[in-house]
């Protein structure tokens, strides 16, 4: 069967933090979190998101989650002069990779927005080629580079800011 993207329901969300968002925060080598977060707390998070319409998408395979990528204000409302950013987070587990999806995920995802935000930001370890090829791909670009801010059981690498102006980045 093949995978399915399509926005996130409220009822997606258990499966999606289990059988998704921890096991790749347990990789520990991709995103800021590194180890699995309770449920009830990701549930939560993401279910405001989902309710408040910011965009969330789900890659589907047969019923099982297989991967995401949501889009949602950079500040909080009282942070007044940055309403017009918006962040993003995306992600697939292991076998869902390389085939596509992470680019059908954010594209749907950006397109979403519409002209909500003027800028998506992200960031993005400089180890981690296939997303940063991906981001580029689709649109974004390197604003700045902090060097060697990611370290990790000895390892260290770069954490990359990338943004896509809507109606000004070309690729979407
Ligand atoms: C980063 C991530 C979201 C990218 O998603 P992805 O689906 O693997 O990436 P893409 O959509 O770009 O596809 C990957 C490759 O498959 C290729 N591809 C595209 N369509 C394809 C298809 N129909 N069949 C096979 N391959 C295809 C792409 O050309 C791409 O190749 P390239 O990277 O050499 O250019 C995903 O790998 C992932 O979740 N990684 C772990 C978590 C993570 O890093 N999250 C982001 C943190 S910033």
């Amino acid at each position: 069967m093949p995978v399915t993207v399509r926005a996130t329901t409220l009822h997606d969300l258990p499966s999606l933090i289990i059988d998704c968002l921890n096991p790749v925060f347990s990789e520990r080598i991709h995103l800021s979190i590194t180890e699995p977060i309770p449920v009830g707390e990701a549930l939560g998070y993401h279910a405001a998101h989902v309710s408040a319409g910011f965009p969330h998408f789900v890659a589907v395979d047969g019923d099982q989650m297989v991967g995401m990528c949501d889009i949602s204000p950079s500040a909080p409302p009282r942070i007044g002069a940055q309403q017009h950013n918006a962040t993003l987070g995306m992600l697939l587990v292991p076998s869902a990779r390389g085939q596509g999806i992470g680019e059908h995920l954010i594209r749907a995802a950006i397109a979403a927005c519409g002209s909500r935000w003027e800028r998506i930001e992200l960031s993005v370890y400089s180890h981690n080629e296939r997303a940063y090829r991906l981001y580029t791909r689709v649109g974004f670009i390197e604003e700045g580079r902090r060097v060697g801010a990611w370290k990790l059981d000895g390892n260290r690498s770069d954490i990359i800011d990338m943004v896509y102006r809507p109606g000004r980045s070309s690729s979407i």
